[in-house]
């Protein structure tokens, strides 16, 4: 299929939420994606963060095929071993006192069931309030919308769901006038992604920790993009020395497939039978997809690589370039702010052969494959300042 065939029958058949590329996808291979018409791109944007082992990977490859054989779907009226080998791997990765999970099938559904979690266990202790960051990002569905401190996604939804308030991101002054006794969680990004890739300050995650114990507060830790390797350790947090009661994810943990999951502490786990729910949550092929994404990602020397390439990603981005003003994240989710629309760098980068992404008002993000090769990483910083280039006069 052309792009011509695909944009007369998206125009007719699908609704217009997006904007894609000039391009139909066929094929991926690694860290390259390739078009109908056979075009090669090296993609740094991994579908936003989600193909952390590439296209293709054989592990997981095989445990989808092997599992789909076997038995696809069942429902949550039984159990299935994926899933509980999966809860297993992650209560114990995520560190949290009695972790228990819960499983959902994208990152919106994993903040709306966080949400869920922190009114009942407020309930009956006059805690109902929730607060976020301004410039954060939660999803799309009303209540992660609602934690979402970017207007531009409210507009036109309003009513939003009530009681909540949004708190400037990394001041620790106004987070302490904002968590009061009658809020029941924070939601909180260790590095704001879609809002610019702005890292939290350790300081203030500290004092997030701090205010939410003393006020019987669940801190919730959105790690839907910076989760599973991203940053050089499984979860972000771990390098901020702060640990959550509750801990959303989705994104990368399937290798491509949709799965999400909600880790809480044990005080914080309090559902019971016909409280929440979803048909798909824990699906034995996503599961056992996700299985295999941890043998890997979760290896310390696969985090250490990953911080050996952030660190060559970093080295190669030209700092000094007239038209870079910043370069922000941690371990592989960069975002490198850019004095023209970042937009028309990635449209540019594209009809190059490199694929990057944007993030808030003025940065390219970079979240390539966490298996990306120095080579790779070359060649996307030679694209990318040659994109660059293409802007000065
Ligand atoms: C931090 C964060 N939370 C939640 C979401 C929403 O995830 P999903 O698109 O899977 O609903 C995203 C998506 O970009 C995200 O970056």
């Amino acid at each position: 299929m052309n792009f011509t065939e695909a944009k007369t029958l998206a125009e007719k058949y699908l609704m217009h939420a997006y904007n894609p590329y000039p391009l139909v996808l066929a094929e991926g291979k690694g860290a390259y994606l390739y078009d109908t018409e056979g075009k090669a791109y090296l993609d740094f944007l991994s579908g936003i963060a989600v193909n952390s082992l590439g296209y293709g990977h054989e592990g997981v490859l095989n445990a989808i095929f092997t599992q789909a054989a076997k038995l696809m779907h069942t429902s949550n009226f039984f159990y299935t071993e994926p899933t509980l080998r999966l809860a297993e791997k992650l209560s114990q990765l995520s560190g949290l006192e009695d972790g228990k999970v819960f499983f959902c099938n994208s990152g919106a559904e994993a903040n709306e069931t966080a949400f869920k979690l922190a009114r009942l266990h407020g309930k009956g202790k006059g805690k109902n309030k929730v607060v976020a960051c301004r410039g954060s990002f939660h999803g799309r569905t009303m209540g992660s919308l609602t934690l979402t401190g970017q207007s531009k996604y409210h507009d036109g939804f309003e009513p939003l769901v009530p009681n909540v308030v949004h708190t400037e991101f990394n001041n620790v002054e106004a987070l302490a006038k904002d968590l009061t006794s009658d809020t029941c969680a924070l939601f909180v990004e260790c590095i704001q992604g879609e809002g610019g890739v702005v890292p939290a300050t350790k300081e203030y995650l500290k004092k997030a920790r701090e205010l939410c114990d003393q006020l019987d507060i669940l801190l919730v830790i959105d790690e839907v993009q910076t989760g599973v390797g991203r940053t050089g350790t499984f979860f972000a947090y771990e390098g901020f020395g702060v640990k959550p009661d509750i801990v959303t994810m989705a994104k990368a943990l399937g290798g491509g497939l949709p799965i999400g999951a909600v880790i809480a502490s044990g005080k914080a786990a309090v559902f019971t039978p016909g409280k929440h729910g979803t048909t798909f949550g824990g699906n034995a092929v996503a599961a056992s997809a996700a299985l295999a994404v941890l043998d890997q990602v979760a290896n310390p020397e696969f985090l250490a690589d990953v911080s050996a390439k952030a660190e060559l990603l970093k080295s190669k981005i030209p700092m000094d370039h007239p038209l870079v003003k910043e370069v922000r994240g941690i371990g592989l989710m960069l975002g490198i702010v850019v004095t023209v629309p970042p937009g028309d760098v990635a449209a540019r980068a594209l009809e190059l052969g490199l694929i990057v992404g944007t993030a808030g008002t003025n940065a390219v993000r970079l979240v390539p494959p966490l298996t990306v090769t120095a080579e790779e990483i070359q060649k996307a910083a030679d694209l990318l300042v040659q994109s660059l280039n293409s802007f000065l006069k």
